[in-house]
């Protein structure tokens, strides 16, 4: 077999067989297929597309690369969720907890931010003490007793997937759909679990700008998990905006907080309900509603803090940033960002918003980048709010004074008004199933 034939196969548009898609890993991963064409055979794929044979055969390809967790003594209520990559969201903080208190098991491996999003690992790692990187040993007794653990993804989760992401990365093949699919799936269903929920987002801070490419993305991705035997649905949400109002890590942390002490019921709630819920229906076989009946419950009776405090300290973190988050550190300066006009905020830039809270020490660039976990953006006010010249719309927190004024910049492009209130925009499109 030569990999130049299934080049120039693909560049054609014919499908490639299980034995080609095969081959093409197999020497990627042992070196004995060059990048350069590795290179023009992602290319190909990026103009012809795969069908779903052999969008699945890819995934499970790069899925036996590596490690694959054996996570069957919990049985069939084990679950997992992932997001295809936002600004502001910290769901897995709260659905996490919430799942784990309804006898769900949530035994998760978690990726760090890059770019113009974030990770939570490193949210997590902005709790003192809190290691993200235990044994696997560590990490499966404490799910025996905690039920849930976050650990960050092991070297040898889907390896292929990691070494053709890269490539992906830096020869403008990222936004593929069969690469998409196949690459996000690769590691979920080496992960392990039985259950898994996506929330496929679309918008300004995503990966994909518009709801038919994220319904399509959702479906495949669905597809692949049924057809390797396990419960799935995908939740289509709206990341045209920020999730919820902190942008950063410890005041991601901390929103996640005041969201399982019943303190705020927003957008970013009504994200986590349908996570949880979806979640607990594939895995208990509950409707939908008694889902949420109970979601909602145990947010009200504080069995999902006690579940994430319990986690937390399992894990070595200081829980006593639950009642004092100044625990948690404090940046040199705050600096309030004001309206510059009567209206209303018409529009976010969620990439730009994302991009500036990095700029100001929340995020990376590259991996080895150090992060500041106490830096990143409060938004006072969001897309649709009525704003009036000098009312402070976002608060940014930083240590870093050189970059203020290029932050400043970055904010004003990212905001748009008008003198008309836009049209509600919707926070779920849709669940494929
Ligand atoms: N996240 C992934 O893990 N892979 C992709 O290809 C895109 C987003």
């Amino acid at each position: 077999m030569r990999l130049y034939d299934i080049i120039e196969k693909k560049r054609d548009g014919f499908e490639l067989s299980d034995e080609e898609i095969k081959f093409f890993i197999g020497g990627y991963v042992d070196g004995t297929v060059p990048e350069y064409q590795i290179s023009a055979l992602l290319m190909a794929i990026f103009f012809r597309g795969m069908n779903d044979r052999e969008i699945t055969t890819l995934t499970h390809t790069m899925m036996h690369s590596g490690d694959i967790v054996d996570l069957s003594e919990f049985g069939s209520v084990t679950v997992d969720k992932h997001s295809t990559g936002g600004v502001g969201d910290k769901t897995s903080l709260i659905v996490a907890p919430i799942v784990a208190s309804l006898g769900g098991i949530m035994a998760k491996m978690s990726g760090r931010g890059l770019g113009h999003t974030g990770g939570t690992v490193d949210k997590l790692e902005s709790i003192p003490g809190f290691d993200t990187g235990i044994s696997s040993e560590a990490f499966l007794e404490q799910v025996r007793k905690v039920g849930v653990a976050v650990i960050g993804s092991t070297k040898n989760l889907a390896p292929a997937d990691k070494k053709l992401y890269a490539l992906r990365d830096v020869t403008a093949t990222v936004n593929s759909i069969p690469l998409i699919a196949s690459s996000i799936m690769s590691k979920k269903l080496a992960a392990g679990a039985h259950n898994i929920v996506l929330d496929v987002k679309i918008g300004s801070g995503a990966f994909l700008k518009d709801e038919e490419e994220g319904r399509l993305l959702a479906e495949k991705m669905v597809n692949i998990g049924k057809n390797s035997g396990r419960n799935i649905a995908a939740v289509i949400t709206d990341m045209d905006r920020p999730l919820g109002f902190a942008v950063g890590n410890s005041v991601e942390v901390l929103e996640a907080v005041s969201v399982l002490k019943c303190e705020k019921i927003d957008d970013l709630y009504t994200v986590c309900k349908a996570l949880a819920s979806n979640l607990l229906s594939l895995c208990h076989g509950w409707s939908i509603e008694e889902s949420e009946a109970k979601v909602d419950e145990v947010i009200k009776n504080g069995t999902a803090l006690e579940t994430f405090k319990n986690w937390i300290s399992a894990q070595g973190g200081d829980i006593s940033f639950v009642d004092e988050p100044s625990v948690l550190g404090k940046t040199d300066f705050e600096i309030e960002i004001t309206a510059q006009q009567d209206g209303y905020i018409s529009g976010m830039d969620a990439a730009m918003i994302g991009k500036t809270a990095s700029v100001l020490g929340a995020g990376r660039e590259t991996l080895d980048d150090v992060i500041d976990h106490t830096a990143g953006i409060i938004l006072k006010k969001k897309t649709g709010d009525a704003v009036k010249k000098g009312e402070v719309i976002a608060v940014f927190l930083t240590s870093k004074e050189d970059k203020i004024e290029t932050a400043k910049n970055m904010f004003a492009s990212a905001v748009e008004f008008s003198t008309e209130k836009p049209k509600d925009k919707p926070l779920i499109y849709g669940i494929v199933k």
